[in-house]
């Protein structure tokens, strides 16, 4: 397997977010530990996983058996509604930090706002506290709205990044421009669309066959040239080297356009005032 090297995004708290990194949901540990050392292999540096995928011990296998040197990894990792508060976070970093055999992590994230339970701000608030004790290297949210972020800012934390569902059928377009007000990174979760029909949609088809790449590679390609990370998840070794394989070409200006118009304004979103755990 050829080794890629993906560009990364600047972090205001000095961290470098790889622009493409390995989602593994929803692999159980052993298919983790498996699709995690090859996605290493391949180039892959960072990795996201999650609490509630309980599968950390599995990633963390993974990268024990790929030796790569820890400095070289972006681990991702988020916590749920049950942690939101200061001790809370703390002992959400121990548990996840122990199952996947680190010391740090490079970006912990609420993984829910839950507004319902109203302690989203003390949940960020924690993650700033172990960034200053260096336990964290970047602190993020995933699913906030901009309301909820709003909330946060105005009590002193600006998160560094928001993980938030996001495709061509999803371009997310208000709450892009409100990270963008507040230097705040789009990472992309499902970013080749829910279901697979999107990689079968003619302006995409078409784009791949004129650029001789894949379908998925349009899609990802069309992400990471806008600046928003991308977390693909794939369980198969040609996949996993085809979707990282996509930092030698360009789309144009209206390329990128046609595939966001694919965007009716139709497409259902995950209403995180509503969904979260
Ligand atoms: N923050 C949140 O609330 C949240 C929510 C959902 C997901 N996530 C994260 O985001 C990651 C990605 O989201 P996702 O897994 O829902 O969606 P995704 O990565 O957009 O799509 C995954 C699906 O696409 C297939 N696929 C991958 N590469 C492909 C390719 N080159 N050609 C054709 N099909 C391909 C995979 O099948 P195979 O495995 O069979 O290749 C899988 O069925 C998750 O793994 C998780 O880490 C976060």
């Amino acid at each position: 397997m050829t080794l890629v090297s993906v560009p990364t995004v600047h972090l205001r708290n000095g961290a470098d977010l790889p622009l493409l990194g390995l989602g593994t949901w929803p692999l159980n540990d052993a298919e983790a530990a498996d699709t995690v050392a090859t996605a290493i292999d391949a180039g892959y540096r960072l990795i996201d996983t999650a609490e509630n995928y309980h599968n950390e011990a599995g990633v963390g296998e993974g990268i024990h058996r790929s030796g790569i040197d820890r400095s070289e990894l972006f681990l991702t990792t988020k916590f749920n509604s049950q942690w939101h508060g200061h001790d809370g976070v703390r002992q959400a970093f121990r548990t996840s930090s122990r199952l996947l055999g680190v010391d740090y992590i490079d970006l912990l994230l609420v993984h829910w706002p839950n507004p319902g339970q109203d302690r989203y701000v003390e949940a960020v608030q924690g993650i700033a506290a172990l960034l200053e004790e260096g336990l964290v290297r970047a602190v993020g949210t995933s699913n906030f709205k901009a309301s909820h972020l709003q909330r946060v800012i105005d009590a002193g934390v600006v998160p560094e990044v928001n993980q938030i569902q996001l495709d061509p059928r999803r371009t997310r377009r208000d709450i892009r421009d409100f990270h963008a007000q507040h230097s705040i990174v789009t990472e992309a979760w499902s970013p080749l669309g829910p279901g697979s029909n999107l990689l079968e949609e003619p302006a995409v088809t078409a784009l791949a066959e004129q650029h001789g790449k894949s379908p998925a590679q349009i899609v990802l390609r069309w992400h990471v040239q806008q600046g928003v990370v991308a977390i693909p998840k794939s369980a198969h070794p040609d996949r996993l080297a085809q979707n990282i394989d996509i930092f030698d070409f360009d789309l144009s200006e209206q390329e990128l356009s046609s595939i966001s118009a694919l965007d009716t304004g139709s497409a259902e979103i995950t209403d995180s005032d509503v969904f979260g755990h």
